[in-house]
């Protein structure tokens, strides 16, 4: 959840300059870095895409953030993941407007492709009036779970989110009341942080109860994992996120539950890694030595990530930070991070 590198496509529409202004909030909450992208080629001519990209980089230093811009010829969902994966992005902002419509920038189109394709987690900015719209300063978390991996993992997210931005998280469970009962205790229980929550057990079509849910006017962000799920459960998030996608009247956040693994991590890097569905905090030393740690903050719970700049294990929540042996070394936590065994 520790997003350091978020990146916002725009083609200067205002559905884009909303992406823009959500992004920024953002990444000066976690110490991100905003790349701001604009391909050019199709719609946007390149002259278009010089004045958008002032534009949008005059907007986002305005607002204290840090920024690099980034100009290609290609299809923009293209160019998007290409950029993500080469400079490490964690977090795509992009707006809806015109979502599985032919629309004149195609921008929709933009938003689904990167949603389902993008190698890091997707907020998708709905689009409304500029004044109202939260720009990323969420109040009211909305998470929809059936208790599986993908969901929890998505959940986890949820309240780190709401951690950080201080919002409260309402948590949603459609299906069986009596097994959504125990789902969202257990949730509720095993969450990081403290976030105020609230759960809801609904009955009838999960994507459009939860879809409903958000548009009660008290909800202003719904987080989803970014996996269809298999079996039994298909029926909470098998169309999710692309229903609630589409039809979300709020901001919805896609997050990324499938991990990376071991063998993606360069020499002399950390990171995240899914070891047999479970989550570890790894540091791959330049001998190819693996130092294992449980991503567990011995604070409150939230999730560390990998600090590359300062080679360190950081909480997003309340600042605690570890080196890559995890050795405590700024608090509030007061413990080491345990270790982590590894197959
Ligand atoms: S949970 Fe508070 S600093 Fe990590």
């Amino acid at each position: 959840m520790g997003y350091r590198a978020i990146m916002v496509g725009t083609d200067g529409s205002e559905t884009a300059v909303l992406a823009v202004g959500a992004a920024t909030r953002l990444a000066k909450r976690f110490g991100a870095v905003v790349h701001i992208v604009c391909a050019h080629g199709g719609p946007v001519e390149e002259q278009t895409a010089i004045e958008v990209l002032r534009y949008a980089r005059e907007a986002v230093r305005g607002e204290g953030a840090e920024t690099k811009t980034h100009m290609r010829a290609g299809a923009p969902a293209e160019v998007m993941k290409e950029l993500a994966a080469l400079h490490g992005v964690d977090l795509i902002v992009v707006g809806n407007v015109g979502m599985g419509k032919a629309r004149r920038f195609k921008l929709g189109g933009i938003a689904e492709e990167v949603a389902h394709e993008a190698p890091c987690d997707v907020l998708i900015i709905h689009t409304r009036d500029l004044d109202a719209a939260p720009n990323g300063g969420y109040r009211h978390i909305l998470v929809g779970t059936d208790g599986s991996a993908t969901a929890s993992e998505a959940a986890r997210k949820g309240f780190e989110l709401a951690e950080i931005l201080g919002a409260d998280v309402t948590l949603v469970h459609v299906g069986d009341p009596l097994v959504g009962a125990v789902v969202l205790e257990d949730t509720a229980k095993s969450r990081p942080g403290a976030a105020a929550v609230r759960s809801e057990t609904l009955e009838g079509d999960p994507a459009g109860r939860i879809v409903e849910v958000a548009g009660r006017g008290d909800i202003d962000l719904v987080v989803v994992g970014n996996k269809g799920l298999a079996g039994t459960r298909r029926y909470l998030l098998g169309s999710i996120p692309a229903r609630v996608a589409h039809e979300s009247p709020v901001d919805v956040l896609i997050a990324k539950t499938v991990g990376r693994t071991v063998d993606d991590l360069a020499p002399g890097h950390g990171g995240l890694v899914d070891v047999g569905g479970r989550r570890v905090a790894v540091y791959k030393a330049e001998d190819g030595t693996l130092t294992a740690l449980s991503p567990r903050c011995q604070h409150m719970g939230c999730t560390v990530d990998w600090n590359d700049a300062d080679r360190t294990w950081d909480c997003p929540c309340h600042g605690s930070r570890y080196d890559r042996d995890g050795r405590v070394f700024q608090g509030p936590a007061k413990k080491d991070l345990d270790p982590a065994e590894l197959p």
